[in-house]
């Protein structure tokens, strides 16, 4: 057992900002199928997965949540519905799971920091940026909007805040040359984008600190400082196996892991700055990085409102965990995008699983039953009808590992496939039923039944990967025992004598598609439907009577000059002076459209400098969330309301 030969595999940790969606599921399902892979072929397998619990983003999600960022990550994490449900629901066979705010990872982050410090190449420096005091932000240079706020469209200065960096300059020319061993990162259209892109044009030392925020990994010789993002992320990949902690004593076992697994935006920390930190640390490279395509939605990101039911589980459970996990694998190629739909989803499981593989399943295991009571005589006579099926049940083994050890899922499965489908075939060629008219016929007939038996035995051997439940349930009805399930037995007549089979329920049922589709479009409608926020506590009536709103006429309107945002409003309010206010609305009105409108403002808000002009008061909106995107409406009344009139 200590001989065998490891094998260490990787998912990224996720965000636990938001709910996981099919997009997450297949890069996760993905290296599921490769652990159990590399287990069938006798590997001693270590497979994390984890969550990238720290950072701004969470500690913002967590304040609009009414929650702590513990209380939050812990909720989508480990609550009802969360990350280890859904892991556990797609029968993720992860050997460690790892949370970024475990303490062991807390402890070793801290060590890793202070050595990197140590050895020189963490040093303090000055993170620059334009700043926008009311808004607590830095922006770049090129985030700015005619040079100010995107946020709120006022000035912003330059600034720094004192950060600490990563030389990862220092480490451009070993990297690019691990770049181009050709098997550190693959697929090899990879390794130019990350050369050209990224290296050529010179590597900059890496922000590893931050001030600004405090929901991440303290800094233990500086408090005041978090380590910032990809010290913290990255480095799973070792704390998760002991290094500079006491929870686990892997690291030795199992470092270099031998595949990353990641979508293809994060290919770059992997492929540069991780192997660079490495580098600084004394630790060895990992072996391989590989960045698998995204699946998309009308070649866009995947969002709930898109015409698409996309929750892992409501497809699971409409359709089954293995029927799901094949599809994301026997549909897209592992390197590049796929667009997925849920038509797709349906006419793959129709095609491959209730009629190729279902097919073969239920016709061989009925036949068997109804023609020898379940049980192949051993009195069997070959025939050179035989000898193509044979010869493919002797190959695909060979073929399936070759694809499947270059993670070439899809082409694994193509591989199984035709051994499948060659099998529907044969069935056909050899017409059982008529052989069985005649008792002559027996151990011919009996020889049909054992190499369909074994085509799909070596078939289900192979598909065990991708679908372990279900191909469970057909080695049962196959009679296949442990010893007849094993990589070592996927050989043609490796079947002992004496099985005895029995034909069970159908895995899978084939799908309604038309009905599916309307129920999964009424899924989709409820789920894509605008979420109105919920209801503000009370104020007092006297509050919102100390609220000035009238209807004023526009009498002009223009954009102001410089601005992407902000239009200037002039407006009669009945007073008989007119009134100008700012509006950042540009986006949704030409201005010429609204001149002569009658909308609703607030008066009595505190005059407010923007673009150098000055705003008394506020133009009411509508804000509302319409197909997934925000949109607006300005509170226009209609002519008959005289001007001056009090909203009350
Ligand atoms: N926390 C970082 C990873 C740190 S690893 C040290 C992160 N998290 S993530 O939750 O945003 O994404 C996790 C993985 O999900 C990434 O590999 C990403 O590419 C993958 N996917 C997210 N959406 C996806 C699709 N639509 N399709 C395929 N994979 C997708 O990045």
């Amino acid at each position: 057992m200590e001989n065998r030969k490891t094998f260490y595999i990787t998912t990224p940790i996720y965000y636990p900002s938001d709910k996981l969606h099919i997009g997450h599921t297949y890069c996760t399902v993905a290296t599921d199928t490769i652990a159990r892979y590399k287990r069938l072929r006798g590997f001693d397998v270590m497979f994390l997965t984890g969550t990238d619990e720290h950072g701004q983003k969470i500690e913002e999600k967590a304040k609009e949540a009414g929650k702590t960022p513990q209380q939050f990550v812990d909720d989508i994490v480990t609550g009802k519905g969360g990350i280890l449900d859904l892991w556990k629901l797609m029968n993720i066979s992860n050997d460690r799971f790892i949370r970024t705010t475990d303490d062991y990872h807390v402890e070793s982050i801290q060590k890793i920091f202070r050595k990197m410090y140590e050895n020189g190449d963490i040093y303090k420096g000055a993170y620059k940026g334009k700043y926008c005091t009311p808004c607590e932000s830095f922006w770049t240079e090129s985030q700015l909007v005619d040079g100010k706020c995107p946020d709120c469209g006022r000035e912003v200065h330059d600034a720094e805040e004192e950060a600490y960096f990563f030389r990862l300059s220092k480490y451009a020319k070993p990297v690019q040359d691990l770049l181009e061993t050709g098997t550190f990162l693959e697929p090899a259209s990879r390794v130019n984008e990350m050369i050209n892109n990224f290296i050529k044009p010179g590597l900059e030392d890496l922000c590893v600190s931050r001030t600004s925020f405090s929901w991440g990994i303290p800094v233990d010789f500086d408090p005041g400082h978090v380590v910032y993002v990809w010290v913290d992320a990255l480095s799973n990949y070792c704390t998760a196996l002991g290094l500079y902690n006491d929870r686990y004593h892997d690291f030795d076992r199992y470092w270099p892991a031998d595949a990353h697994i990641v979508g293809k935006e994060i290919v770059r920390f992997h492929s540069i700055i991780w192997p660079a930190m490495l580098m600084s640390l004394g630790l060895p490279v990992p072996k391989k990085v590989y960045g698998h395509g995204w699946l998309v939605i009308d070649g866009g990101k995947m969002s709930k409102s898109k015409g698409n039911v996309v929750d892992p589980y409501v497809l699971a459970e409409k359709f089954g965990v293995d029927a799901l996990r094949f599809f994301l694998l026997r549909t897209f190629p592992f390197g590049s995008d796929g667009n997925f739909t849920n038509e797709l989803l349906i006419s793959t499981i129709n095609t491959d699983l209730a009629n190729d593989l279902g097919n073969l399943v239920s016709r061989t295991t009925a036949m068997v039953e109804k023609y020898f009571g379940g049980v192949i005589p051993e009195e069997r006579e070959p025939a050179q009808a035989d000898e193509e099926l044979i010869r493919l049940i002797r190959e695909t083994p060979g073929n399936y590992a070759a694809q499947m050890d270059a993670f070439q899922l899809h082409l694994g499965l193509e591989e199984v496939f035709k051994l499948i489908q060659r099998a529907n075939k044969y069935i056909d060629e050899s017409a059982p039923w008529v052989l069985a008219k005649d008792e002559a016929n027996r151990p011919r007939l009996a020889q049909v039944m054992f190499n369909l038996v074994e085509a799909l035995r070596v078939s289900l051997i192979c598909l065990t990967p991708f679908m372990p439940d279900s191909c469970g349930k057909a080695f049962s009805q196959i009679g296949a025992a442990a010893e007849a399930q094993t990589w070592e037995s996927a050989v043609y007549g490796g079947m002992p004598a004496g099985t005895v089979i029995h034909k069970g329920e159908t895995l899978f049922p084939r799908i309604d598609a038309v009905k599916e589709l309307a129920e999964l479009e009424k899924i989709h409608a409820t789920a894509a439907a605008p979420k109105t926020p919920p209801v503000l506590p009370d104020v007092s009536i006297d509050d919102f009577a100390r609220c000035d709103m009238r209807v004023c006429k526009i009498l002009a309107c223009e954009a102001v000059k410089k601005s992407d945002k902000l239009l200037r409003f002039t407006l009669d309010d009945g007073s008989g002076k007119e009134r100008q206010i700012l509006s950042g609305i540009r986006k949704y009105y030409e201005p010429e459209q609204l001149v002569g409108k009658k909308a609703v403002a607030i008066l009595n808000l505190p005059p407010r400098k923007m673009m150098g002009m000055e705003s008394n008061g506020m133009l009411l909106s509508a804000v509302a969330e319409e197909d997934g995107k925000e949109t607006l409406h300005l509170m226009i009344v209609g002519d008959d309301i005289p001007v001056g009139a009090q909203l009350c």
